[in-house]
């Protein structure tokens, strides 16, 4: 089991959690809603002891305290965080996926995050010419295959000096919790949950990828089984940027409904966070279409809500849901389009199974 912990699924009244926005009419998750995703144990840190090194293809190493990181100039961003397993239970159909959590529709919150910005501590120490990636470790401990490592991960230096990413060290206006993070976490909006490292302890330039387990072994698209390691992922993409997606959050699979008009509401977000530029809806599993309404725009890191109402007659129906946005990318419609070894990143039509009564 992969896993050691993660939060959220259901509430005390059996709803998705990820539905809090929808219920509230916000973009923002609670963070108490917020959901959590960690491969080890939360370390324990003593805030007044955490140094985060910077080292590799800079002029200027660095080994700062909080104190020093709170001299750089405070940023905001909001953004909304996805796990690259969102959704995975749908590939299930396909087979089996050995030691991948299940998610259906849950690893997803957003969050106002604040701290200072990764590009501003990159100016501080001075990115060689040769530098090409930024590599995060966090001070966690995971164990793979006999070796203890902090989780890590890396992003493509041209992301890195985009204003958004972010060294964050609060959320909602709070100080970071422990399960986030804290002190101290990257937020890289727009890409995979994986990449924004938790209990950031050191960033390194560096003019290859990452070596880490979790950018060179896991989180990787592979369509191909490799026959000597059914789990191997090695030689797939490495996955960055999240995928457009739209996930119907109402009604849920198998949720009865009312026949005649039943109201669908959910959510969508571009690839990397690009701008919408439609959300549609079916009422029967894709055979038609009808536009939904935007009920809450989202902004340039953040998933927007939607709202459809559709009429159905008694009997038993497949609802979807599918989105485009400005990249021209579109939603692929079966899982056997994005099936692959580990089941991340999918996006196809997001159908909901469900009896008018
Ligand atoms: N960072 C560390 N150090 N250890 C982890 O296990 N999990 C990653 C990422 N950062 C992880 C990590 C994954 S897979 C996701 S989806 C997000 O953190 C989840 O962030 P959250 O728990 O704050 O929601």
């Amino acid at each position: 089991m992969t896993s050691i912990s993660q939060r959220l699924v259901h509430d005390a009244e059996g709803h998705n959690t990820a539905a809090w926005p929808l219920r509230q009419k916000t973009l923002l998750t609670p963070t108490e809603e917020f959901f959590t995703r960690s491969h080890a144990a939360t370390p324990t840190l003593d805030p007044a002891a955490f140094r985060l090194e910077v080292d590799g293809l800079v002029e200027h190493p660095q080994r700062l305290s909080l104190d020093q990181l709170a001299v750089l100039p405070r940023h905001q961003v909001d953004a909304t965080l996805i796990c690259a397993g969102l959704r995975r239970d749908e590939l299930l159909a396909l087979g089996p996926l050995p030691g991948e959590l299940p998610w259906g529709p849950e690893p997803v919150s957003t969050g106002r995050w604040a701290g200072c910005r990764l590009v501003d501590l990159l100016r501080q120490a001075g990115v060689r010419d040769r530098a090409r990636y930024v590599h995060f470790v966090g001070l966690d401990t995971v164990e793979r295959n006999g070796e203890r490592f902090g989780f890590g991960g890396s992003i493509d230096l041209a992301k890195a000096l985009e204003g958004d990413v972010l060294l964050a060290s609060a959320l909602n206006g709070s100080p970071l919790e422990p399960d986030h993070g804290a002190p101290l976490r990257a937020v890289v909006p727009g890409w995979i949950g994986a990449r924004s490292v938790k209990w950031l302890g050191r960033i390194t330039l560096s003019l290859e990828p990452s070596p880490n387990y979790f950018q060179a072994k896991a989180y990787r698209v592979q369509r191909e089984l490799n026959p000597a390691d059914h789990r191997d992922v090695s030689a797939g993409t490495a996955l960055s940027e999240i995928p457009l997606n739209a996930v119907m959050l109402e009604p849920t699979r198998d949720q009865p409904v009312p026949a005649g008009a039943v109201c669908l509401r959910g959510w969508a977000i571009g690839t990397g966070g690009a701008a919408l530029t439609s959300v549609e809806v079916s009422p029967n599993a894709g055979a038609d279409w009808q536009p939904a309404r935007i009920t809450l725009a989202g902004t340039a890191w953040t998933w927007s809500l939607w709202e459809a109402t559709v009429e159905l007659p008694r009997g038993r129906h497949v609802l979807a849901v599918r989105a485009t946005d400005r990249t021209g990318a579109t939603m692929p419609a079966t899982v056997a389009a994005t099936w692959n070894v580990k089941g991340y990143a999918n996006n196809t039509w997001h159908r909901v199974p469900v009896q008018a009564s």
